[in-house]
């Protein structure tokens, strides 16, 4: 098995792609009567993503109603109501602009007592919701894919990650200082991840270049969690032409 790879002449292109397919996606399982279960990402990546979704809702009538959605990861010890966790990105960017239902929405919890156990409750909930039916991802350049870090196997779940320095730095930025940038997170595992039926990974600019080399074309291992993607069956990587490596 291998990722799919697509190119696109830039990343809004490849974000429209994508919101193309969530549109399509939620539709027929609107049709269907039952919700469309998106995981889903943060970083500076998936904004223009967000920014189409919310557009077809707005200009086009797509419902979020019945949606239900899963987030990657959030950052230890930040409580949702920090502008630098993900919980409050994701309502900043995209949340808030939908008709989603109030609880329909999840992203595991940073600051819980019993944080083993809010982890398989985690993976519970989106077993319970009938698993995700797509998962966005954007790339880090330690390879990870939401916080797994190398080294992550490929039989990993959700759970409390300590943070590479590689990515504190690059994470640095939505944070005051970069010493506030924490140094653990919570989140979903490899296997989670693969057990998604549709994997949507997008990466932009020539940064990422090298990172997505690696993870399209290398031998899968935990020193690279992105190259665990290859075993999935349905899987592409959406590309602006910087972060394609074949230019
Ligand atoms: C963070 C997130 C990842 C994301 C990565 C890349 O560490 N946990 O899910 O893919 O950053 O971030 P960016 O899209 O800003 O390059």
């Amino acid at each position: 098995m291998a990722v799919l790879v697509q190119v696109y002449p830039d990343k809004q292109a490849a974000s429209a792609a994508v919101a193309a397919k969530i549109g399509a996606l939620i539709r027929r399982r609107n049709a269907e009567g039952r919700p469309a279960v998106l995981g889903l990402a943060t970083g500076s990546t998936p904004l223009p993503l967000y920014a189409a979704l919310v557009r077809l809702h707005r200009e086009e009538g797509l419902s979020f109603r019945e949606v239900v959605t899963f987030n990657l990861d959030e950052y230890e010890g930040l409580t949702g109501d920090r502008p630098e966790s993900y919980r409050y990105f994701m309502e900043e960017h995209l949340f808030r602009h939908l008709d989603l239902r109030a609880g329909s929405t999840h992203v595991p919890d940073g600051i819980a007592d019993d944080q083993p156990g809010a982890c398989v409750a985690y993976e519970q909930a989106i077993r319970d919701a009938g698993g995700l039916d797509l998962q966005i991802l954007g790339i880090g350049r330690t390879g990870h894919i939401g916080f797994n870090e190398p080294p992550s196997a490929r039989e990993s779940r959700t759970r409390r990650v300590q943070l590479d320095e590689v990515t504190r730095r690059d994470n640095a930025s939505f944070f005051t200082r970069p010493e506030d940038v924490p140094h653990g997170a919570i989140t979903m595992g490899v296997a989670t991840i693969l057990e998604a039926r549709q994997v949507e990974l997008l990466a932009f600019g020539s940064s990422k270049a090298a990172i997505v080399r690696r993870a399209s074309g290398e031998v899968p291992t935990s020193a690279c969690p992105a190259t665990w993607l290859q075993l999935h069956p349905d899987c592409t990587f959406h590309l602006d032409p910087g972060a394609n490596a074949a230019l």
